[in-house]
């Protein structure tokens, strides 16, 4: 019981109590960030399902208002399950979410704001025309949900999508409207593929490296229209597969007069794509924050511990720190990185410098506490020559690789990274590490690497080893950076500046509290460097205290 208490997150978001999952209506109104969320009243497991509502000023410190959207109208009788906001031109926001209907179909419907000159929001109401989307002309109405912000085209009419499935092919179907309230099928979806039913799915502008605005600065989905804009942009389209329970994006292009979305070549036809994490993060939900022109993402990383122990612990389910996302230079992938507000949280800090870890080695980071941590860390590599050879088949399968070659099996060019959470005598330990392989001479392959084989004492938890490929020339950098946000039952890595990222959930027994160790280890042959690493302390925000 004790134990338990250890586990709750610090400063990741979640309620007091009871059962959360995705991320609902994401949005900045009048000096205020609101996140909705879906959560259940009654207890730490799914079911009952209404929007919890919080806002805040920083995305750090949250205050919990009353829920937004429960179960009150035959439109959504039995659930209010996810969707997504948009601020009109006008400055009102729009909520779409799916209701659940008296005949378990999934409809979708509107949600405006009961006074606009209120910056909470408190109260929404659903208007006597809902559903405004229901599930006909041969729509799976168990399988059509969570509709996207919407985007304006320039012919004026708003567009959005809606998750959903056709036979086993996954679609985004698209609908156009007017004035939002009555909207019309396309003839065709805006993107489709053969992976089962698409949850969640995520739609927007990135801007390229190049054009008039910062790469990194963040393009409001209702620009787009503009056709300056829209020239110096490409689109993601994100969908979370319900069959693996994993995210895929791809990048592209989007054709305004044909409505269609085209992944880029990189991403073949047959390829799900990438992954904005390679751990548990599922549902996510991105906005644009115009107070500070970037784009944030959220998601939710569900608990991986027994049932019975979410019951117990009275809590089940928590948001992934927010993150800044924007098209990587190349406009090869996306790049994620915390929001800076985090950095208002750091405290007592400590910093090594120059430190070599030879093969086998490993030392403890002391002078501070882990257990709630901020560690930023740069490893530089010597020498590539003992790298080990890389097997092309491993391409698709970075988490088998990970787990077949794990923190405990000697490599030549790693593992290194950390140990965390880590009990003294080194018998729990959650292992974040990079690993390189040599394709031939020139070439080499790094994988991320997160073990928590060895995480608890209590065997019954899920442990899943969890991977990504780290798109880095390493032969010209021969330095990797790390940075980990370490939080209690939270391990949230990101590689390389946040071309990889990583969130895992762990239950250590022992590593808990002031238990809870930080070392830097070398299973490799040949020796590293830790030409920097910074860890803070942590300071815990408010978080979902009542007004
Ligand atoms: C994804 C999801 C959504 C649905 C919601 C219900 O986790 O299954 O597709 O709207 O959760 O809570």
């Amino acid at each position: 019981k004790e134990v338990d208490k250890e586990l709750r997150t610090g400063y990741h978001f979640q309620p007091p109590k009871h059962w959360i999952n995705d991320p609902n209506g994401p949005m900045y109104y009048k000096g205020l960030y609101h996140l909705f969320y879906q959560y259940n009243p009654k207890g730490a497991v799914w079911g009952n399902i209404i929007w919890a509502h919080s806002v805040s000023t920083d995305l750090i410190d949250w205050v919990a208002l009353e829920p937004a959207i429960y179960p009150s109208k035959p439109f959504d009788v039995k659930g209010c399950w996810s969707g997504s906001a948009t601020v009109l031109p006008s400055g009102m926001p729009v909520i779409m979410y799916t209701g659940i209907d008296p005949r378990e179909r999934q409809v979708q419907n509107v949600a405006y704001p009961a006074n606009l000159s209120d910056p909470f929001l408190r109260q929404w109401i659903k208007p006597t025309y809902n559903p405004i989307i229901n599930p006909d002309q041969g729509i799976n109405a168990s399988a059509f949900r969570d509709p996207t912000t919407a985007w304006y085209g320039p012919d004026g009419h708003w567009r959005l999508i809606v998750g959903s499935k056709e036979n086993m092919r996954g679609i985004a179907i698209l609908y156009r409207s007017r004035d939002f309230k009555i909207w019309v099928k396309a003839h065709h979806s805006l993107h489709a593929g053969d992976t089962g039913m698409w949850e969640c799915p995520d739609f927007y502008p990135v801007a390229v490296a190049g054009g008039s605005r910062p790469h990194r600065s963040g393009v409001d989905t209702r620009e787009l229209h503009n056709r300056a804009v829209a020239e110096e942009v490409k689109y993601v389209l994100k969908v979370s597969l319900d069959l693996t329970r994993y995210e895929y994006y791809t990048v592209g292009t989007y054709d305004h007069g044909k409505d269609r979305y085209t992944p880029d070549p990189l991403f073949p036809d047959n390829d799900y794509g990438l992954r904005y994490d390679y751990g548990d993060f599922y549902a996510s939900k991105s906005f644009f924050d115009p107070a500070k022109k970037r784009r944030v993402l959220w998601g939710w990383a569900n608990e991986s511990d027994t049932v019975p122990d979410d019951r117990q612990k009275g809590w089940a389910g928590i948001q992934a720190i927010p993150r800044k996302i924007f098209l990587s230079r190349s406009g090869r992938q996306l790049i994620q990185w915390p929001v800076e507000e985090i950095k208002s949280l750091r405290g007592n800090h400590v910093n090594v410098s120059n430190k070599a870890v030879k093969s086998g080695n490993y030392f403890k980071v002391t002078g501070f506490k882990s257990v709630q941590s901020d560690v930023e860390a740069a490893f530089a590599i010597k020498n590539l020559d003992k790298a080990e050879k890389f097997d092309p088949a491993w391409r698709t399968d970075a988490q088998g690789l990970c787990k077949k070659l794990n923190s405990h099996v000697k490599g030549g060019v790693g593992p290194f990274g950390l140990w965390l959470l880590a009990s003294d005598d080194l018998k729990e330990r959650t292992a974040v590490f990079f690993r390189v392989f040599k394709t031939n001479d020139t070439n080499y392959v790094v994988l991320m690497c997160n073990d928590p084989t060895r995480s608890s004492y209590e065997s019954k938890i899920y442990r899943p080893t969890f991977a990504g490929f780290v798109n880095i020339d390493i032969a010209k950098t021969k330095k990797i950076a790390l940075r980990t946000l370490i939080d209690h039952s939270v391990v949230e890595s990101f590689g390389a500046g946040g071309k990889t990222c990583i969130l895992t959930r762990v239950y250590p027994r022992k590593a808990i509290g002031d238990d809870a160790q930080l070392f830097v280890f070398n299973n490799g042959e040949s020796e590293i460097k830790v030409t920097n690493l910074h860890a803070w302390e942590m300071k815990t925000p408010t978080m979902n205290q009542p007004e």
